[in-house]
């Protein structure tokens, strides 16, 4: 494996997103930071619950459409991932490819992005491995040492969904900037559905995303001597209307304080901690903000109950 090329998400980075987010009239705490190893081993302990339906559903359709997927990448391709995580999907992708001869993991969890990376490298002998421990919203250039061939952006498992509109059309934009005109892109994307299959999604009656969201209180007391009592929080789940999207939250179940890097933090009865959100698209909506980042859709591939799309994407046209 190469390096692990690195701008390690600092504990000074982490202080300064808990302390403006929890400092704002509605709290927030970017979605990022829950994914440290052990959130990461919660996240996919949640892929496996009956309830949630998006990992399942999006294994399928790419397991259904492999032969699709390897003719829509052509021969020799280099496979980028965002925000890899565990790379379950990615061998199942990297096996229906023709010839890969390279992958670019990124990912804040740096545990899981080394260990995914070694796995990869050991199922895939020859196959040129470069994990990149970033954050994808920040700029940056893929490392010079990638080797040639068509670039494959691959972003599975709805993260964009995570990203707020902007966020967004700035992720896809850069995505493109990477693979380059002669490259495409494959993006998982779940689908707007009865609000009560979403809710349960992120409610599960074990209680997994429960420890999952308060996994982010846990490691600011770890990673920032914070002292917040995870028993005086609970998890939320709650549908967004307007935005289209699950909302996490973290309900404070009392007034009470909390503190991090010295400075005490307020709660009421009642108030929350926004974590994430997940957003729910409709072709026509992911359509048009694939396409003001730069993109065309070449396939859109669906499971038979229409939860869950795998797009095809390729870069549209330059005009000169
Ligand atoms: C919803 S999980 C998806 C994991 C996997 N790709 C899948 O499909 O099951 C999101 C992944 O993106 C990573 N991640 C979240 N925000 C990120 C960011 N801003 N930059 C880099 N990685 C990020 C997390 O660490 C996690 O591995």
């Amino acid at each position: 494996m190469h390096d692990v090329s690195s701008i390690v998400a600092t504990d000074d980075a982490f202080l300064a997103d808990v302390l403006d987010g929890l400092s704002r009239a509605k709290k927030v705490l970017p979605c990022r930071w829950l994914y440290d190893e052990r959130g990461s081993d919660l996240f996919e302990a949640i892929t496996r619950l009956d309830e949630y339906y998006p990992t399942r559903v999006e294994t399928t359709i790419l397991r259904d459409r492999a032969r699709e997927i390897a003719d829509f990448a052509g021969e020799a391709p280099v496979l980028i991932e965002y925000g890899s995580g565990a790379g379950v999907k990615t061998e199942l992708v990297l096996g229906a490819l023709r010839a890969p001869v390279g992958y670019v993991p990124i990912d804040v969890a740096e545990e899981y992005l080394v260990q995914s990376a070694r796995r990869i490298e050991s199922r895939f002998p020859g196959l040129w491995v470069g994990p990149v421990n970033r954050d994808f919203l920040s700029v940056f250039d893929l490392p010079t040492s990638v080797p040639p061939g068509r670039r494959i952006g691959f972003f599975p498992g709805s993260t964009i969904g995570n990203l707020d509109a902007r966020e967004a059309r700035a992720f896809l934009s850069q995505m493109r900037r990477h693979v380059g005109q002669g490259g495409a892109a494959i993006l998982g994307v779940d689908l707007r559905k009865d609000v009560g299959t979403l809710l349960r999604a992120y409610d599960d009656r074990e209680g997994v995303t429960a420890q999952f969201n308060l996994n982010i209180l846990a490691r600011i007391n770890r990673e920032l001597g914070g002292e917040f009592r995870l028993d005086r929080f609970r998890h939320e789940a709650r549908w967004n209307a307007v935005e289209n999207a699950v909302e996490m939250h973290l309900v404070s179940l009392a007034d009470q304080r909390a503190s991090v890097g010295g400075v005490e933090i307020r709660f009421r009865e009642g108030e929350t901690i926004h974590t994430e959100s997940s957003r729910k698209y409709d072709r026509e909506g992911f359509e048009s903000l694939a396409g003001a980042a730069g993109w065309r859709i070449s396939e859109a591939w669906v499971d038979s109950a229409g939860l869950f799309s795998v797009f095809a994407m390729s870069p549209r046209a330059v005009r000169g």
